[in-house]
């Protein structure tokens, strides 16, 4: 039974401007009364949690934290993995936003304490934003690491660095579009042959590279990565989705998969969507 780790979205909120998709009216007015609605933003939160358990997920918690409003989204405070003869193991981040910063060690000391191996890493003055620019290909066989908007390529080399002692080699990939200033907004990886790849979001060495490690590149266009259709969540034969277009229902069918739709509007306001919302524990 896969598990995944979640946070519940109590005081989810918008409050600054992170990524493009934030730049909400209500902020620049200074009257933000309606960036989010908290208990739509709790029963999509909710449904999403239904939807990963009827699909045979294991849900764990972590508890929220007053003042941290984007510590929902629980792909980015720690990288996890397992490796054999390694055992489970977490890379904390190094986020880039202050109030993200202070999310980081709430996760780190969750894992800790279920006695996964912390490997801290030097950052000097790089960032590495966990989950959501580290992508596991599905075998293990290798991360890809996505870098210039969150994420720095000195970030993503410092931990190449530290998972070449386990043998894991970690792929580089430079992002160039904003409304994919992370990697998991562009590229979703469906099984160990075949991906869902927003072709626009990568430098053109980035996406050379992509090809070399993927036998079926399914396309996203701008339109369904801005809207997040790459973010989505693959689990028991489903790809847990905010939208569907003929497209990608097409693509996913070829791949074995058949989408679900979870509403995540309001996460969407803040720049995230499914596979932002949670991490698999290895
Ligand atoms: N507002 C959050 C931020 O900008 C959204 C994070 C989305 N997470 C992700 N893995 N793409 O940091």
């Amino acid at each position: 039974m896969p598990k995944v780790l979640l946070c519940p979205p109590n005081y989810f909120d918008v409050v600054d401007q992170k990524n493009p998709y934030m730049a909400c009216p209500d902020l620049a007015e200074g009257s933000r009364e309606s960036a989010v609605d908290r208990v739509k933003a709790r029963s999509q939160w909710e449904s999403l949690c239904s939807v990963l358990q009827q699909n045979g997920c294991e849900i764990e918690l972590i508890d929220a934290v007053e003042g941290l409003e984007d510590m929902v989204f629980a792909a980015n405070q720690v990288f996890a993995g397992e490796k054999i003869g390694y055992g489970k193991f977490v890379v904390p981040s190094r986020m880039v936003y202050p109030s993200r910063q202070r999310e980081v060690p709430f996760y780190t000391d969750w894992f800790r304490s279920r006695n996964y191996q912390v490997i801290e890493l030097d950052y000097g003055a790089d960032y590495l934003e966990g989950h959501g620019d580290l992508l596991w290909h599905p075998d293990g066989a290798r991360i890809y690491g996505g870098y210039g908007f969150r994420s720095t390529r000195g970030g993503v080399e410092r931990f190449a660095t530290e998972m070449s002692k386990m043998g894991i080699p970690v792929v580089p990939l430079q992002l160039v579009d904003p409304y994919c200033y992370h990697l998991d907004t562009c590229l979703c990886p469906l099984n160990d042959e075949a991906a869902l790849i927003f072709p626009g979001a990568f430098s053109t060495e980035a996406l050379a590279s992509l090809h070399k490690f993927w036998k079926r590149i399914h396309l996203l266009t701008t339109e369904e990565a801005h809207r997040f259709m790459g973010n989505g969540i693959v689990v028991n034969g489903r790809y847990i989705t905010p939208y569907v277009t003929p497209q990608l229902e097409a693509s996913l069918h070829q791949e074995g998969l058949t989408p679900v739709i979870v509403d995540t509007s309001e996460f969407e306001k803040s720049g995230g969507s499914c596979f932002c919302m949670k991490t698999f524990l290895p």
